[in-house]
């Protein structure tokens, strides 16, 4: 069975259960500015996971596309991956644990879907504590799927109970919907190393269980005194990761044996020379960077290699790659050709690598082309101010300016040596150097997601008004080419020639203002796309909602804006205080950038 078998399979199945198959959401998410990355399946679901009408239904099911950038270091041992798949199945509102453990369990072991044996399983559950009860409903639908197949599934031991660390998730901020899980295990048979202690369990580190699916029972509501209360609407959030599933049901060891990534590490062996075993580990760093780096220039909301933000991480991920590939002995550009064999394993179930192959080679070439020619050069310089002591915050900023080092690569560098980099004065160099990217300023993107605080779901609104104010005052040329929303203030791209005269600027604001003072209320319609664009919403009307056929969910602002999006927003103008355009400049050719605030409350 191959990993796009699993993953249509997967996707069969929850349909014949009546979800909608709803398209992978951009790997870079939008409106959210407390993560670079769409790091889970729900995480493009939070707002419908909140209580807001999701335009598909109640029961949904998908792949999504993810980056996780906390352990990139890490990557190149057995297991990490940046850039994995996430398949979910979700309800709104809709079924609970009974049906969603009966899945799971049918979809895993019946023959018709994967026919994992059923003896091979292990699950958990959350154990109770002050907040909440030991989950006694999930351990009795368990126990008695497992003797519907002649299992005795003892507590203790097929099925073990854990505290909140291991058996929780979310609440996504500080407060909201979270609540108990159920993990899935597999028992890869492996023998139990007694390094990790006298027993195995499911939790055990010792590699002879591994975790396959979580399935999240969203029932409480986390308030802000830190209690505990249930919830109004009770979800189903359940997460399996396509590369660990392939490992286990085509029996390999690790996800990069598997028939996806197999290919890719056939080419880095042509290309180098080289054989896979004994070079695991530079092999594992160049198949997921690339792969990562593919699919995040590749996207619908793309980003190329840059200095901030999202553009680091590629960058950091094509210049480890391209470091690991001359190491191996490749001479010549290389990560484009392995682009393309990435493309061509992916491209069919996610087209937009193939519509953007053109932009993603060209974004490799270049990448490659410029830190290929100062590579062997800074690695000299490094070499040679490491030959005189350890190298110093300031010299390891040296590296990153002139020889384009990023800060980690060197970090790494001088690990392999044993050393470290004094974090703190390369950071200061750099702050002295150019404002401080996301990137340096660690923390602001260290996982979590979007609150949804008042601040940018206020900010969101005013984007929605601002762009039809736009439109309104500079034309209906005007589109959307990009959105940020952080809690102090909004920013918005849009396509227009020139810069915008003083007279224009006041002029949307004050349509922007006199929309919140007439305090028009917000309200959400669920429409099919002709009855949007008759309507006039403005808005992506991209391939993807062509793809979800049905309904979408437009917002209006009274009658002065109609746009299609996935909320949330507040429920009246007058919410939003006063507007302001704060700056006004130019992007790229074509592009101009309006960055603006709300502030007080009428
Ligand atoms: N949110 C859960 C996870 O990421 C289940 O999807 O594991």
């Amino acid at each position: 069975m191959t990993t796009a078998d699993i993953r249509s399979k997967f996707l069969d199945f929850f349909k014949e259960k009546g979800h909608a198959i709803i398209p992978s959401a951009s790997v870079v998410p939008e409106n959210d500015p407390t993560v670079l990355f769409t790091t889970a399946g729900m995480h493009p679901l939070v707002p419908y996971l909140q209580g807001q009408k999701h335009p598909m239904g109640t029961r949904l099911a998908d792949s999504q596309k993810c980056v996780r950038t906390d352990d990139i270091d890490e990557v190149g041992d057995n297991r990490h991956l940046t850039f994995f798949e996430m398949l979910g199945n979700w309800s709104l509102g809709d079924y609970f644990k009974r049906e969603s453990i009966s899945w799971s369990f049918e979809f895993l072991t019946d023959e018709k879907w994967l026919g994992i044996d059923p003896k091979k399983i292990y699950v958990t559950v959350f154990e109770g504590d002050n907040d909440a009860p030991q989950d006694e409903e999930s351990i009795g639908i368990w126990q008695a799927l497992f003797e519907t197949r002649g299992i005795v599934a003892d507590l203790g031991n097929r099925i073990r109970a854990y505290p909140k660390k291991k058996n929780w998730w979310g609440p996504a901020g500080l407060t909201g919907p979270c609540g108990p899980d159920t993990e899935i295990f597999y028992d890869t048979g492996r023998t139990h190393d007694k390094a990790f202690g006298e027993e195995c369990h499911q939790n055990c580190d010792c590699g002879r269980f591994v975790e396959i699916w979580n399935n999240v029972f969203m029932e409480y509501d986390k308030q802000s005194d830190g209690s505990f209360r249930p919830l109004a609407q009770k979800n189903v959030d359940t997460g399996m990761g396509l590369e660990r599933i392939a490992a286990v049901i085509q029996n390999v060891e690790t996800v990069f044996e598997t028939d996806a990534f197999q290919p890719i590490i056939q080419k880095i062996s042509d290309l180098s020379g080289k054989a896979y075993i004994g070079n695991e580990r530079a092999f594992r760093i160049i198949a997921d960077h690339l792969r990562a780096a593919a699919f995040i220039i590749g996207d619908e909301r793309g980003v190329v290699p840059s200095n901030v933000g999202q553009g680091y991480i590629v960058r950091r991920l094509l210049r480890r790659a391209i470091r690991e590939g001359r190491r191996l002995g490749i001479a010549d550009a290389f990560t484009a050709r392995i682009a393309d064999v990435i493309i061509g394993i992916y491209g069919t179930h996610y087209t937009e690598l193939e519509t953007n192959r053109a932009k993603i080679v060209d974004e490799l070439n270049k990448e490659e082309d410029k830190f290929g020619k100062s590579l062997e050069k800074g690695m000299k310089e490094l070499e040679k101010m490491v030959s005189k002591g350890s190298l110093t915050g300031e010299q390891a900023f040296l590296l990153f300016s002139s020889y384009g080092f990023p800060l980690e690569l060197t970090e790494e560098i001088l690990r392999e040596k044993g050393q470290s980099v004094d974090r703190g004065v390369f950071e200061a160099e750099f702050k002295k150097h150019q404002e401080l990217s996301r990137t340096a300023s660690a923390g602001t993107f260290k996982g979590g997601l979007a609150d949804n605080s008042v601040e940018t779901t206020r900010l969101h609104t005013a984007t929605h008004l601002l762009h039809q104010a736009l439109r309104m005052v500079l034309g209906d040329h005007v589109e959307q080419k990009g959105s940020n929303i952080t809690a102090e203030r909004l920013r918005f791209d849009f396509s227009h020639p020139q810069k915008m005269t003083p007279e224009e600027i006041k002029k949307v604001e004050d349509i922007v203002n006199d929309i919140i003072k007439q305090d028009v209320p917000m309200h959400c319609e669920q429409l099919t796309v002709d009855e949007a664009k008759k309507r006039g919403a403005i808005g992506l009307f991209g391939d993807k909602y062509a793809l979800m056929g049905d309904k979408i969910n437009v917002y209006f602002a009274g009658d002065f804006s109609k746009e299609i999006c996935g909320g949330p927003h507040v429920e009246r103008t007058g919410e939003l205080g006063s507007f302001k355009i704060q700056k006004e400049e130019a992007v790229s050719a074509g592009v101009r950038r309006i960055k603006a605030t709300v502030s007080g409350r009428l």
